[in-house]
């Protein structure tokens, strides 16, 4: 189906997203850290362009027709892009997720037409990815108009990445000492890696996953932020290896987070992770280099979560409440 069939017309691909916007932060490690926003664009997360490379790439090879009906599992921000982009060109999308994602993308997806169906029970891992991936399998065996997008897989997860995300950074700095990415399904990872290995070899490419995923080996172990971490190795991982990885626990990702709230900036999960991650580099970057950090998404998705003390004081030690919130009067 032709984009252009459809009532919203975008004039160029890029008016559906702000592509190099950074922001300087100059008090994390002795260097600046560029770090780069992909939370403004119109499904407020990186996961824009996967969703529209793996739905154009399906349209291209002609396998979608107007009964086509798209099925991801997603704990948030994948999901809400595909709906964003099912409902523009008129496809029917079911986002398959679980009770870690955040309210507000499961809200999102539904108020973009899509459906949203939301698995309780925990895999073998301690995480819902298999429950999710089980009942995505179940569903695809009966219904032949299904089609799973499995962005864990899927090589236009990746190739989004290497169209686009990395030849962003390297246009806007031509010499990148450092670059830190989250990992999840490691599409953004992989892209950037595949490209900079042959435009820009020099930089150094730093993973950063979050403690209790398994990508890169680690046992897993129960998490509560959603974006990074996995609870089965994505076969895209597979792809080439990974020169550098730091694993982060999520009581450090939700200190930065706060840290850069109390200065005006509301960063997501994974970004937490990620500048938590830089900043055990910081004996290693020299003052005078270039760092590059990606920032998947905006924090207004984790004002339940990571911003809200009751999740807080549920989830993590009552140290960490009482060092985040020092003028709360009781704990109960
Ligand atoms: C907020 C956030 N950060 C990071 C990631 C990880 O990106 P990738 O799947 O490309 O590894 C995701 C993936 O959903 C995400 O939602």
């Amino acid at each position: 189906m032709q984009q252009e069939q459809h009532a919203l017309i975008f004039d160029s691909p890029t008016a559906l997203r702000i592509d190099k916007l950074f922001i300087r932060l100059t008090d994390l490690i002795p260097a600046t850290v560029h770090l780069k926003l992909e939370g403004y664009n119109i499904a407020g997360s990186i996961k824009l362009k996967p969703a529209l490379q793996m739905i154009t790439a399906l349209e291209q090879e002609g396998i979608l027709n107007s009964n086509s009906e798209l099925i991801e599992s997603s704990s948030g921000n994948l999901g809400t892009a595909l709906a964003i982009v099912s409902a523009q060109r008129g496809y029917r999308f079911t986002c398959v997720t679980d009770p870690i994602s955040s309210k507000t993308n499961r809200q999102l997806i539904q108020a973009y037409g899509g459906q949203v169906l939301v698995v309780q029970e925990r895999d073998d891992y301690g995480g819902f990815l298999q429950t999710r991936l089980q009942l995505i399998k179940d569903m695809l065996a009966k219904n032949n108009q299904l089609i799973w997008l499995n962005q864990y897989a899927n090589k236009n997860n990746y190739l989004a990445h290497t169209k686009t995300t990395a030849p962003e950074i390297l246009q806007s700095f031509p010499h990148v000492d450092w670059l830190f990415i989250g990992a999840g399904t490691t599409g953004t990872l992989m892209g950037c890696l595949q490209y900079f290995r042959q435009h820009s070899p020099i930089t150094k490419i730093v993973a950063v996953d979050t403690e209790g995923s398994v990508t890169f080996g680690a046992a897993a172990k129960k998490r509560h932020i959603p974006g990074l971490g996995t609870s089965r190795k994505p076969e895209i991982s597979k792809l080439t290896e990974v020169p550098d990885i730091t694993i982060v626990p999520e009581i450090e990702t939700i200190r930065i987070c706060h840290r850069y709230a109390k200065q005006g900036l509301l960063l997501g999960g994974s970004t937490g992770t990620v500048l938590a991650g830089l900043t055990k580099y910081a004996n290693d970057i020299k003052p005078n280099t270039n760092v590059v950090a990606i920032a998947a998404d905006l924090g207004e998705r984790y004002l339940d979560t990571i911003y809200n003390p009751e999740w807080i004081r549920k989830h993590f030690d009552a140290s960490l409440y009482h060092s985040l919130y020092p003028n709360a009067k009781t704990y109960s």
